[in-house]
């Protein structure tokens, strides 16, 4: 099969167009025809090996101290049943799928698990659609509802809103009738606002420590705000959750803050918490029970069609 490769980490050059072996599935697993996938932040930071901050040895011991581990990028995918292994029993050769494999997109042909986070790509969706939704939507339901713990009707500023993360952290909060002020570039107001967003600011014209308002939610997916700054429009018991930060700033003079990191599904995920921030499980129970149906979803949070394949997706991962 052809596939995308790459042998050094390096600037977009290092990847070649080249023959690779077509994977063959387990008893637990299905071939996938790919049809889209799609390059996210998560492949040019594996491809350039650019992991922010402290991040960058961990990221090179997880993928690969000296080369990447991994010659085939692309975690997420859209594509055909192509073959199911004997003890597959919820899909079949034909059916159109689409989600989150982990590695190994960019190529004719993946390998999925079944019960993993794939699952039947909806009608209304074409395949470049379907593959653009599993990497920004599973990072921020994982990050809001896990990391923050959002609560309902919280008061929520996203950095970075018009970004892959951004675009479904605005939806989500939505749907947890939060108010959400988005920041962005200018051009990309009009975008979202039409995800729900309630305010715009323009970074490149509001300095954000300049808001004459607080946040219980600070979810920075560029790493614009310093801790110190973030502080400082936080309400006391509020969660500060920067995507792109360096370990010296979280420990500054006189903040208390919080961190934990952990690793999930081969993803790195920190969370930063400033003063006591609440635990309380926030987002409402149907959404996390990983076996709530997608019609009863659907009904309960009055959704369109098209934010239907995501919560399909976080319900069939479990997350
Ligand atoms: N730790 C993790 O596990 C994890 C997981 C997912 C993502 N991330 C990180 O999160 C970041 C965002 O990912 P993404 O896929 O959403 O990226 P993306 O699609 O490239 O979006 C970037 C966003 O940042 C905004 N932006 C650009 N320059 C800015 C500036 N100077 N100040 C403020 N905002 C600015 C962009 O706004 P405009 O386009 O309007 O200018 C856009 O909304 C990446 O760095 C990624 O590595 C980390």
């Amino acid at each position: 099969m052809k596939a995308i490769t790459y042998d050094r980490y390096g600037p977009p050059e290092v990847l070649k167009l080249e023959e690779a072996p077509k994977p063959e599935p387990k008893s637990d697993e299905m071939l996938i025809e790919v049809r889209a996938t799609a390059v996210t932040t998560a492949d040019w930071r594996l491809r350039a090996s650019e992991f922010p901050g402290a991040m960058w040895p961990i990221g090179r011991l997880m993928f690969g101290i000296f080369n990447p581990r991994n010659k085939i990028l692309g975690a997420d995918v859209a594509g055909e049943v192509a073959a199911v292994g004997p003890d597959v029993s919820s899909f079949q050769v034909g059916d159109a799928v689409f989600g989150h494999i982990g590695k190994g997109g960019h190529a004719e042909f993946v390998i999925a698990k079944e019960g993993g986070a794939i699952v039947p790509k909806p009608d209304g969706l074409t395949y470049q659609e379907a593959a653009a939704v599993p990497f920004g939507a599973l990072c921020s339901l994982v990050f809001l509802r896990d990391f923050a713990k959002l609560n309902k009707e919280q008061r929520v500023l996203i950095i970075g809103a018009s970004g892959n993360v951004g675009v479904y952290a605005i939806q989500i909060a939505k749907i947890l009738d939060c108010h959400v002020t988005a920041v962005a570039s200018g051009k990309n107001s009009e975008l979202v606002q039409s995800l729900g967003a309630d305010q715009f600011v323009d970074y490149q014209k509001t300095e954000l420590t300049k808001l004459n308002e607080k946040f219980d939610l600070i979810f920075d997916t560029y790493g614009l705000l310093a801790f110190a700054d973030a502080g400082e429009i936080l309400i006391e018991s509020g969660t500060f959750v920067p995507l792109n930060f360096g370990i010296g700033s979280v420990f500054g003079p006189g903040e208390r803050w919080h961190c934990s990191i952990s690793i999930r599904e081969g993803c790195i995920m920190g969370q930063i918490l400033h003063g006591s921030a609440a635990t309380t499980p926030a987002v409402p129970a149907a959404i996390q029970r990983s076996k709530a149906s997608v019609a009863e979803l659907a009904a309960q949070y009055h959704l369109n069609p098209k934010t239907v394949p995501l919560l399909m997706l976080m319900t069939q991962a479990g997350v």
